[in-house]
């Protein structure tokens, strides 16, 4: 690896870089670390193009650390709806009422590693990006970049760490982060790398062997079991109703139709009105939809009219576009 690879890499980022809301131009002051924490955590497994816009609607409704510490979690959850991975939502909470408890934002990536819910991921980016600390920023992206570079095929977080360390300019370290994290997600991407268009592509060993695909080996996906469940759809002048899920568990604390636990044994599909298929992180989901006439638990009518507003995640909300489609649906000609 030359010398000045990360001055090119930071050329690079100078000339390409992508203007992201939550993001300073090069060069320019860093970012307020509460917009950097949440965009850190909402882009944790959700593309760049499905945060933007849900970012700028977040912080307009809540613009710094004490408003979002001061919000009911109903409503962080509502606003969070369709964004998946809920207990980033809870993370993010817990963090922002520790940070006003602490009356001051940590800004090292030691520190904010002993805030709720950050890991050492999202602890360094903050405190790259925003207070410019020289420490390494490691994602999957970045992990991939450096694979390449080094020719490796299964290299640690440690590992890549370690020599991500070593890049590291003593100008502008936020800079420096978000332009790997950028190369991984435009230019050495899983698949077909633009190679011709990389910075780095001259120290580049996987390029060199002429196989940069190849690293990091890729793991054999397991096969993702299938689970199933009926979810109620219970209706009644113009509303439906709703209930909360436990804090605890998948979709905790979101809103959601009422319905049986998720099992293992398939359900008949009989006496439904369809079956939403949904696809988790560990595992996929069959939820049979079921009409009730009876209320079942604690729960609330939500006018089908404001249903939009409920904050359903993205199961339920499918789950009631099928029971709303079902309703309105001409039936089949005798
Ligand atoms: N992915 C996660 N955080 C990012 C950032 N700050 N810049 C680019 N990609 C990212």
């Amino acid at each position: 690896m030359t010398a000045n690879a990360a001055a090119r890499l930071l050329q690079h980022y100078v000339d390409n870089f992508r203007r992201l809301p939550w993001r300073s131009a090069p060069g320019e002051p860093p970012p307020d670390p509460y917009r950097v924490l949440l965009s850190e955590v909402m882009l944790q497994q959700t593309t760049v193009a499905a945060v933007a816009p849900r970012f700028e609607r977040f912080v307009a409704r809540w613009p710094t650390t004490d408003s979002l510490a001061a919000a009911p979690d109903a409503d962080v959850f509502a606003e969070w709806a369709g964004l998946g991975y809920y207990a980033r939502a809870r993370n993010l909470i817990a963090c922002a009422r520790e940070i006003v408890r602490r009356g001051v934002f940590p800004k090292t990536a030691a520190e904010l590693l002993t805030l709720p819910g950050l890991g050492d991921y999202t602890a360094a980016a903050i405190a790259a990006i925003a207070f410019g600390e020289p420490v390494a920023v490691v994602d999957t992206n970045v992990r991939r970049v450096v694979a390449r570079l080094h020719a490796l095929s299964d290299p640690t977080m440690r590992k890549v760490a370690d020599i991500v360390a070593a890049m590291i300019p003593s100008e502008r370290p936020g800079d420096f982060a978000q332009a790997m994290m950028d190369l991984g997600a435009t230019i050495c991407r899983p698949k077909a790398p633009q190679c011709f268009a990389c910075p780095l592509a001259d120290d580049c060993a996987g390029r060199a062997l002429g196989t940069p695909e190849a690293f990091p080996a890729r793991k054999a996906r397991l096969a993702r079991p299938v689970r199933h469940g009926t979810a109620w759809w219970i209706e009644r002048g113009g509303a439906v109703w709703l209930v909360r899920r436990p804090d605890k568990g998948m979709l905790g604390g979101m809103a959601a139709l009422p319905g049986s636990g998720w099992t293992d044994r398939p359900q008949s599909p009989a006496g439904s009105l369809g079956t939403v298929c949904h696809v988790f992180t560990h595992f996929t989901l069959e939820l049979r939809i079921e009409r009730r006439a009876a209320p079942e638990g604690d729960g609330w009518w939500q006018p089908l009219d404001q249903l939009a507003e409920a904050g359903l995640p993205t199961l339920y909300r499918r789950a009631a576009e099928l029971a709303l489609d079902a309703a309105t649906e001409p039936r089949a000609a005798a």
